[in-house]
């Protein structure tokens, strides 16, 4: 249980440092950051006094913002100007080794991938709940509990919710965060942490309390073991499936088991990849004297800068009930997967006294909501056509009510999956509906088929437009390749128009519909050649709707080309990477005339979307839209400062010493921009040195390898 080596004495002391530590360093932190965003790129030359010192302050402002993004969910920068940052910290400890330090923002990724899990044992068991399934459940517990201990007919309660992800014990030692470990048996778990070091929401350094001695760290440093949930949020489960859907990959099924699997991946860089989060409920063990209560525990984390969950409150049991009921409900609404909430003796001691039943204590509980898991009757697989002309299979089933809610069609994922499971038409189903993720079929109940029922066999032609389907080497999904098919074309001005796309209001679904089946919308660049008489002959149009949507197709012309470029809906490329897109490209045009390999030296563009991106622009059909989009006015310019193609793509700068104009922040954005890329050390690979003054031994390296050595004037000519 929790280390309460008592010495009040010093406890309130201890906590007031705590509080008092973190509340300068943030101080600290802003008045840094401040600074620093003044010094980005610093005009004058650097020497590595000054360079360490900018590190450090680089490494403050990326914490800070980090924080403030993962933790408190209210960031003051872009994510572009936290890529910057993040990218100048990997330059500088790329030209300084030996600056590198485990706990730099820049080391969340980059473990190698392991074989297995080495074995942790835990510094106090890692408890489980006993459950409890109504109102009448909890009211027995309390009276049990109370006959163990009367102090808990005048004690407090809190109320947490039950947090459906995965449970992971984090050890900090001296501030530092060293170990991190799932929960395993609750006596020993497996050290995971490489993957947990991925998440930004995990503070790799916390204020150590000022009193603490041995900075240094080793055996005497201050230790803390907390525990909490590693979990993801549904935005961004959701966003990863759609992610491997659009690469035609497979996709979850739930983000509980996606967050397990995540952290339970030998490869850390796959980790990486995935937004999982975390929120902080429990200090396992600690040195010196702990919080008293659960409520000052959650305050406590809040300050080293955990995230947390929300807490309650309540002086009676009869107060726990209406926040119970409340959560019901607001679990629908909330942005994380919960399934039950856990009520817990506020007061520490007694929770302590109160001690065990098996592996539960007696001091707290899990409600449990009813489950939202169901039975129905599967009448059919339905098949949609998406935009990419992939084929998605769902489940049209007999209606069935599940959390409050009539669900008709569940998601079946693809193919795949209903082989695997062995879903076949005519099956009883279980079906699962969890928060606001589209529910989706769990698979047959088997022993429910009473009679034999045929395999389900995949379409072999489109649904919608009976051409043949294909399935590309390598990808899970289906797709009719047909670009003239309707379905298609429907999915595609759907997404053009979207709010993430080309925003135009006004303009929904059966708008669409209606348009492209009155032949008036062939492609996505016919919506800016509708006239008002056009849309006058509709079914429901009259001059009021026709004017407005009108209005907002001309509007939609002043969108950046990030969003021109994401309408598109090449595959692959989200709203993220056509932003990305823009910083290299100015113009469609531009982006249309690269090339595979300068796409691929584009920080995120990796080789199956590089060829997505050419394959999309090197069709007829796509060029003749662009071509129309031109000839409309849609045609947005991007400010960036490459003209026209990538005259550095492919190849492999070091930069070392002073430019005469230029910072080497600069001077790396510059070559960038235009396709290069620059790294940390010469070596073979490299293809030119930038070489300014007091060039050290980058320089020597690049001559003894006979690396063509540039100065900066000789740079901007490449450029021309
Ligand atoms: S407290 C003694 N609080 O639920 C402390 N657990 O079914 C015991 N869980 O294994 C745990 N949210 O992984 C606690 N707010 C919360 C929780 C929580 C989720 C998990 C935890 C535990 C499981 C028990």
């Amino acid at each position: 249980m929790l280390n309460f080596r008592a010495n009040f004495k010093t406890m309130f002391t201890i906590l007031h440092d705590f509080t008092s530590c973190y509340i300068q360093s943030f101080i600290t932190e802003m008045v840094q950051c401040v600074h620093t965003l003044q010094a980005i790129s610093p005009p004058f030359p650097m020497n590595e006094e000054t360079e360490y010192s900018h590190l450090l302050s680089l490494r403050e402002q990326i914490n800070y913002h980090n924080y403030r993004y993962n933790v408190l969910d209210d960031p003051i920068i872009s994510d572009y100007e936290y890529d910057r940052l993040l990218a100048e910290l990997r330059t500088l400890e790329a030209a300084h080794p030996a600056w590198i330090t485990p706990d730099s923002p820049s080391q969340r990724v980059g473990g190698t991938p392991v074989e297995k899990f080495e074995k942790v044992r835990h510094p106090a068991p890692i408890l489980s709940l006993g459950n409890a399934f109504s109102f009448d459940d909890l009211r027995a517990w309390v009276e049990r509990i109370a006959r163990v201990d009367e102090r808990v007919l005048t004690t407090t309660f809190t109320v947490e919710p039950k947090l459906d992800g995965l449970s992971v014990v984090l050890h900090y030692q001296n501030g530092l965060f060293v170990q991190g470990a799932t929960r395993g048996d609750g006596e020993i778990g497996e050290d995971i942490t490489t993957n947990l070091r991925t998440i930004k929401a995990l503070p790799l350094k916390i204020p150590v309390p000022s009193s603490s001695p041995s900075p240094a760290g080793g055996e005497n440093a201050p230790s803390l073991v907390i525990r909490g949930e590693a979990l993801f949020f549904l935005k961004d489960f959701e966003a990863l499936n759609q992610r491997l859907a659009e690469a035609g990959e497979k996709t979850y099924q739930n983000p509980r088991n996606t967050a397990a699997g995540t952290l339970r991946q030998l490869d850390p860089a796959l980790t990486a990849s995935r937004p999982l989060t975390l929120l902080i409920y429990q200090i396992v063990s600690g040195e010196g004297d702990l919080p008293k209560t659960q409520l000052d525990t959650l305050a406590t984390l809040r300050t080293l800068g955990f995230p947390t969950p929300p807490v309650y409150h309540c002086q009676t049991v009869d107060e726990i009930f209406p926040i119970l009921e409340a959560w019901a409900l607001k679990r629908e609404t909330l942005d994380y997967e919960i399934d039950g909430m856990v009520i817990k003796i506020n007061d520490h001691a007694l929770f302590r006294d109160l001690g065990f039943v098996g592996k539960d204590p007696r001091g707290a509980i899990a409600y449990k909501f009813p489950a939202q898991e169901v039975t129905t009757t599967l009448h059919d697989i339905g098949v949609n056509v998406g935009r990419t002309g992939v084929l998605t299979p769902f489940a049209i089933l007999d209606p069935v009510e599940i959390g409050g809610v009539i669900v008709k069609q569940a998601t079946l994922h693809n193919f795949d999956y209903i082989a695997e499971k062995d879903i076949r038409i005519g099956d009883r189903v279980r079906l699962k509906r969890a928060g606001e993720v589209i529910p989706y079929v769990i698979g047959p109940v088997l022993a429910a088929r009473s009679v034999e029922l045929p395999q389900y066999v995949p379409p072999t032609h489109c649904p919608i437009c009976g051409q043949p389907v294909e399935n590309p080497p390598g990808e899970v999904a289906w797709y009719c390749v047909n670009a003239a098919c309707p379905e298609q074309l429907v999915r595609n001005v759907e997404h053009f128009v979207s709010r993430g796309a080309m925003d135009i209001v006004g303009l929904g679904i059966k708008i669409v519909e209606q348009l492209i089946a009155e032949k008036l919308v062939n492609d996505v660049a016919d919506l800016f050649l509708l006239t008002r008489d056009a849309l006058l002959g509709l079914e429901g149009f009259a001059d009021k709707k026709a004017d407005n949507l009108l209005a907002s197709i001309e509007a939609s012309k002043a969108q950046p080309l990030g969003r021109l470029i994401n309408a598109l809906g090449i595959r692959g490329v989200g709203a993220v990477m056509a932003n990305d897109l823009t910083r290299h490209y100015p113009t469609l045009d531009a982006l249309a005339a690269t090339t595979l390999e300068a796409l691929q030296t584009i920080e995120g563009v990796g080789p199956n979307t590089a060829l997505a991106i050419v394959d999309w622009f090197a069709r007829p059909r796509n060029r003749e839209l662009i071509a129309k989009l031109k000839a409309a006015g849609v045609w947005p310019v991007a400010e960036t400062r490459v003209v026209g193609a990538q005259p550095l793509a492919g190849l492999v700068f070091v930069i070392t010493g002073t430019l005469p104009t230029m910072s080497r922040e600069e001077a790396s954005t510059l070559i960038e921009t235009h396709g290069g890329k620059v790294t940390g050390s010469v070596s073979k690979k490299t293809n030119y040195l930038l070489a300014g003054e007091n060039a050290g031994s980058k320089l020597t390296k690049a001559q003894e390898l006979n690396v063509p050595i540039l100065d900066e004037g000789q740079l901007r000519d490449m450029l021309q």
